[in-house]
């Protein structure tokens, strides 16, 4: 029987915009991307403003209060931060049995979804329960990439200092011990620098599963799969790959045309919505050359910088957060294949502060599709069907 809707197209008249360039996705205070003038703005405040002169903790505030704290607030938020942090006694363990092989950023995504298990408030939907949560995740998730460093180096995990700050008791946890304060210092500002970055891929992914009402861990576990990308917060790591694999400033022009001749990608380069410098690159530069610097061999920040210069003059693109990031990382003892998570553990504040703000107003996000398929094709029955002759491929459409 033929079927009543056969040829009947209607979709023939929507506009697909691809990657959902310009597409404004939601109303938001949290942060501003101004891609034309290259700043930054966390709730009204230029990141230029806040750079090292506020800590990771005052940011962690602004993001989810819209307000930097007094003295007494960010002492009352570290206190509970601090408590916070521990972790459920299985995840513990399930983090110890981890195969050795795991990315980091793998093992806190399972991780962070499995925080919820052992969260009696989960599903729990009111905004002080939801505040909680936040707070929970803003601790635990450093925790997480901690304690697996901790554990991967045959040690038990520190205890957090209820008096200092995240980044430093991420930082202690992490390495079983504490940095000088440079070093210091620059764990705190690449946090800062983390923490928010508007309607990004994994934030966007934060709010289309919060927008479902469905529970934070799971819109933080989300978020965190999303950040893992190679085109997102993965570039971290592909950056260092591609500097370790340069070795030698002498190298750098041949390497960078090889790339370029082969039609790749260069990471850590390239941004949607910059069109002028990453303004937390320019910090992150400053600071690459600064902890470079400390170790007289260390060629680093020069190969680096040669890779910068390179890819302007051939490309006319901007390094993004990814590739300084990543020699700060390198020198502060983070291993590339912790790069990503060292990321995720600054950004969560960002993530938790749009899902209060999502949920705050929310309405489901559900946008639609172009479809391109056919209509009223005929039935056939199990016993009828054929494997069809293969169909020319058709060319994609935009
Ligand atoms: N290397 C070489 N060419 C590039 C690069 C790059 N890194 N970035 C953009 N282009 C070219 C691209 O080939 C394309 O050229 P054409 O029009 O001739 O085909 C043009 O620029 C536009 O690229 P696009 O992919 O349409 O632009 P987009 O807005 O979708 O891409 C991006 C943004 C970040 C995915 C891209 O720049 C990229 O792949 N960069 C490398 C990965 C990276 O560093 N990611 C971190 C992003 S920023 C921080 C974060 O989110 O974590």
């Amino acid at each position: 029987m033929e079927n009543p809707t056969a040829n009947k197209p209607q979709d023939t008249e929507k506009m697909v915009v691809r990657g959902l360039e310009g597409v404004v996705a939601a109303e938001t205070r949290i942060s501003y991307v101004d891609g034309a003038q290259g700043q930054l703005y966390y709730q009204g405040y230029n990141i230029h403003q806040l750079a090292e002169r506020v800590s990771y903790d005052e940011v962690v505030h602004l993001l989810w209060n819209g307000d930097l704290p007094t003295r007494k607030q960010l002492n009352e938020l570290r206190a509970q931060l601090a408590a916070e942090m521990k972790l459920p006694e299985p995840v513990y363990k399930w983090i110890k049995s981890v195969p050795r092989s795991t990315p980091p950023i793998t093992v806190l995504r399972t991780a962070t979804s499995m925080l919820g298990i052992f969260d009696p408030e989960a599903d729990e939907m009111t905004p002080e329960a939801n505040l909680r949560k936040a707070l929970r995740l803003v601790a635990k998730v450093p925790c997480i990439v901690a304690t697996l460093h901790s554990f991967r180096h045959g040690r038990e995990p520190g205890k957090p200092d209820p008096a200092k700050g995240l980044a430093h008791n991420f930082i202690h946890i992490f390495h079983g011990g504490d940095l000088d304060r440079e070093m210091e210092t620059a764990v705190d500002l690449l946090f800062v620098l983390h923490a928010d970055h508007g309607m990004n891929a994994s934030t966007f992914t934060a709010r289309v599963i919060s927008s479902t009402l469905a529970d934070m861990y799971g819109a933080v576990s989300g978020a965190i799969a999303s950040l893992k990308g190679p085109l997102h917060g993965g570039a971290n790591q592909k950056v260092m790959e591609m500097i370790e694999d340069i070795e030698h400033p002498g190298y750098v022009d041949l390497y960078i045309e090889g790339l370029m001749n082969d039609k790749q990608r260069i990471m850590g380069f390239g941004h949607r919505v910059y069109r002028t410098e990453d303004p937390r690159g320019v910090h992150l530069k400053r600071w690459s050359k600064k902890l470079c610097a400390r170790d007289e061999f260390c060629q680093l920040y020069e190969i680096s910088k040669l890779i910068e210069k390179k890819v302007k003059e051939a490309k006319g693109i901007n390094p993004n957060v990814d590739f300084y990031s990543a020699t700060v990382q390198h020198m502060l003892g983070f291993t590339k294949i912790y790069f990503p998570s060292v990321f995720a553990c600054g950004r969560v504040s960002g993530w938790t502060a749009h899902i209060l703000e999502q949920l705050a107003d929310n309405r489901l996000i559900r946008p639609t599709s172009k479809y391109l398929g056919e209509y009223g094709r005929t039935f056939l029955p199990l016993g009828k069907r054929e494997i069809p002759k293969a169909k020319p491929a058709k060319k994609k459409t935009h």
